[in-house]
């Protein structure tokens, strides 16, 4: 049954990952909409959701989204590919709230690569959904797409490890680089905080796309059309939680230096 909530413009943009990668998003959200207010749900304990089967992701997203419901929110962002790509369909189905959502950029790959090769970096539960093998086979006659599982960076990530994924990304990127891509997609919101150890081991030529600025447009749009922006910031707040370490999500926020207004543990 679909639930109603009663949109309002000074509520709060509802944010979702299995983790911490949606922190990534989070940072664009509030470069491109500084007057809104945000609560973020890290669902570390059931990271990662990659090497989940389809049923548990959706399980997991509808949980992640009844609780933001409870908590007032007017839109919700599902910042995580392997969610959207798996889950997003049956949310929208079953909630009337708004639904933004998080794919590999493909298209924005195929207008600038000048090889026509690109590789995608992203998870087993994304590289093998429906919704990607559909956006992919679109490009199929202009692009050669390298696919790549990116075992185990969440996991490493997750734990705020990020040096260690150093040999797994040699394994994962130099064999793209060496079919001759010129873009690579970051197809995992959990993988912009690798930006730096990838950029050391790929020339300036090759360009990393990930989605997180143009899902933060995408929300601005969403809520200009809606009449949703908020015009009132005076109680804005920034809210985060987890249900893992609170320790690791506080490092995380201070690396990309968001302000937050609250952080703590939640059970969820
Ligand atoms: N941030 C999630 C994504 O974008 C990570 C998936 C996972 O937990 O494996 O796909």
């Amino acid at each position: 049954m679909k639930s109603k909530i009663e949109n309002s413009s000074e509520l709060p943009i509802g944010i979702f990952d299995s983790g911490l990668g949606g922190l990534s998003i989070c940072k664009e959200i509030m470069d491109v909409l500084p007057n809104e207010s945000l609560v973020y749900l890290a669902d570390s304990k059931n990271a990662p959701y990659g090497e989940k089967s389809k049923e548990e992701i959706i399980t997991f997203s509808i949980k992640n989204t009844e609780l933001l419901l409870e908590l007032g929110c007017k839109v919700i962002v599902v910042a995580c590919n392997t969610a959207t790509t798996n889950a997003i369909n049956v949310l929208r189905e079953r909630y009337d709230v708004p639904f933004v959502g998080i794919e590999p950029a493909i298209k924005p790959a195929a207008l600038q690569t000048i090889t026509g090769k690109i590789g995608v970096l992203a998870t087993k539960g994304t590289l093998s959904s429906d919704l990607f093998l559909s956006t992919s086979y679109q490009f199929r006659d202009e692009l050669e797409i390298i696919e790549v599982e990116g075992t185990n960076l969440v996991r490493l990530i997750e734990k705020g490890e990020l040096e260690e994924t150093i040999p797994l990304l040699e394994k994962y990127i130099l064999p793209m680089v060496n079919q001759g891509v010129d873009s690579i997609v970051l197809g995992c919101t959990h993988y912009p905080f690798l930006i730096p150890m990838i950029r050391e081991l790929i020339s300036e030529e090759i360009s990393i796309i990930d989605s997180g600025e143009a899902v933060a447009k995408q929300i601005q749009n969403l809520l200009e059309k809606d009449n949703l922006l908020n015009q009132n910031t005076a109680s804005n707040a920034n809210r985060f939680y987890t249900n893992n370490d609170v320790e690791i999500l506080k490092r995380f926020l201070k690396r990309i230096d968001l302000d937050a207004t609250e952080i703590s543990f939640l059970e969820f």
